[in-house]
């Protein structure tokens, strides 16, 4: 199939375009590189071994996406493109409305008009708020704590209303846990500008010793050692998650939580850190971050039954491929 990947020079769209073009398909990527870089797109082709269509475009701007519907024939869209950062989208709310959320309808209406009924939307297990862990896909959704996760569940309130009118269009709502790791050539991974928010890329900052030490946030959750508890799925694992949705797409919309379902705490991943790469991060407790929860892994069942997929790396492979790429990342 052909298949448009918006944000595909991006750390997760990166990886499941060199999934994609493994498992037969051609892939045609539309970033605007604000928050990627153009090597990336080479580095894809580079470990497929295998061409890519690249487009530098806002998915925001519908002529230009309407141009890509008319050079290609499209059969599906993954969605990746979008601002991620919690921090950021608390400062900057209505960029993040404008971008995730015009994105979205502006790549749904190419859709209809081009008459493509595969679509593929990343989400984030953030929709779940402080629910009862394990999440499932049948909980009701909560109230996230910040613009950001506002722009997840109205994205998946307008795809799912999108469909409901159009009952030919297929619409597959991916829940990301919290997707680490790198490809293991080393060549493509995370990159976060500026100070890492995230667990991980901190960590292997730190064991770099570009930065001093790991600020732990709060020790006193409810939870197995008190520090927070996820579900860190390697994000190879995370990209063929994508691909079998794409090869399961069924009309109306189907939502499925891609996690490993198993919980490590923010102490438990810094042992699995030093037992993998031999290296110790050191740390200090600091207080709780604001937002954040005490516990979050998945129910993962539903794609394994549904999808036929599950995860198959680790959290000790996690941590040495996130550890590979930070090394070789100038
Ligand atoms: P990323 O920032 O690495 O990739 C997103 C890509 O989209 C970037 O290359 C960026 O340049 C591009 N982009 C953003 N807005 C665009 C626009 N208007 N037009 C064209 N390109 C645009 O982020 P990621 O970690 O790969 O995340 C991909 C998707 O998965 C995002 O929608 C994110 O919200 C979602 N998600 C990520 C996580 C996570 O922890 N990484 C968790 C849950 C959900
Ligand atoms: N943590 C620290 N120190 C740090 C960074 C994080 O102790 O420097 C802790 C956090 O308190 C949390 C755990 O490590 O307990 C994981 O934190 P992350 O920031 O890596 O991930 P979150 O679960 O907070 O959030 C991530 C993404 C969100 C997404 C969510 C659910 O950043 O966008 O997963 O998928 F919504």
């Amino acid at each position: 199939m052909n298949i448009l990947v918006t944000g595909g020079a991006g750390y997760i769209g990166s990886h499941t375009c060199v999934a994609l073009l493994a498992a037969g398909h051609s892939v045609i990527i539309a970033d605007n590189l604000r928050n990627s870089k153009r090597e990336t797109v080479a580095k894809i082709m580079q470990i497929a071994v295998k061409e890519v269509a690249f487009y530098e475009i806002d998915v925001t701007d519908s002529r230009a996406v309407d141009e890509i519907f008319m050079n290609y024939k499209i059969d599906g869209v993954i969605h990746f493109a979008g601002l991620k950062a919690v921090g950021e989208s608390i400062e900057m709310p209505l960029d993040y409305y404008y971008n995730n959320i015009v994105s979205t309808l502006v790549l749904a209406k190419a859709c209809q008009k081009f008459n493509v009924n595969k679509f593929v939307f990343s989400s984030s297990a953030t929709v779940y708020g402080d629910n009862t862990v394990p999440f499932v896909e049948t909980m009701d959704l909560l109230p996230t704590t910040n613009p950001y996760g506002e722009t997840k569940s109205m994205s998946e309130r307008i795809l799912t209303d999108t469909a409901k009118a159009n009952p030919s269009f297929s619409v597959s709502i991916l829940r990301y846990f919290n997707p680490v790791g790198a490809h293991e050539s080393g060549l493509i991974g995370e990159a976060p500008n500026g100070v890492p928010n995230n667990l991980m890329p901190y960590v292997t900052q730190v064991a770099k010793r570009k930065l001093e030490k790991l600020r732990i946030f709060g020790n006193d959750y409810p939870t197995v050692d008190g520090t927070g508890v996820r579900d860190y799925i390697h994000v190879v694992d995370l990209a063929e998650g994508h691909v079998a949705a794409l090869g399961n797409l069924i009309n109306g919309v189907h939502t499925y939580n891609l996690g490993t379902g198993k919980g490590t705490s923010v102490l438990e991943l810094i042992k699995a850190f030093d037992q993998a790469n031999n290296i110790k991060i050191p740390y200090e407790i600091s207080d709780r971050r604001p937002g954040d929860i005490a516990s979050c892994y998945a129910d993962a069942s539903k794609a394994k039954n549904e999808l036929g997929w599950e995860a198959r790396l680790n959290i000790y492979d996690m941590c040495r491929d996130a550890w590979r790429f930070e090394k070789n990342h100038k």
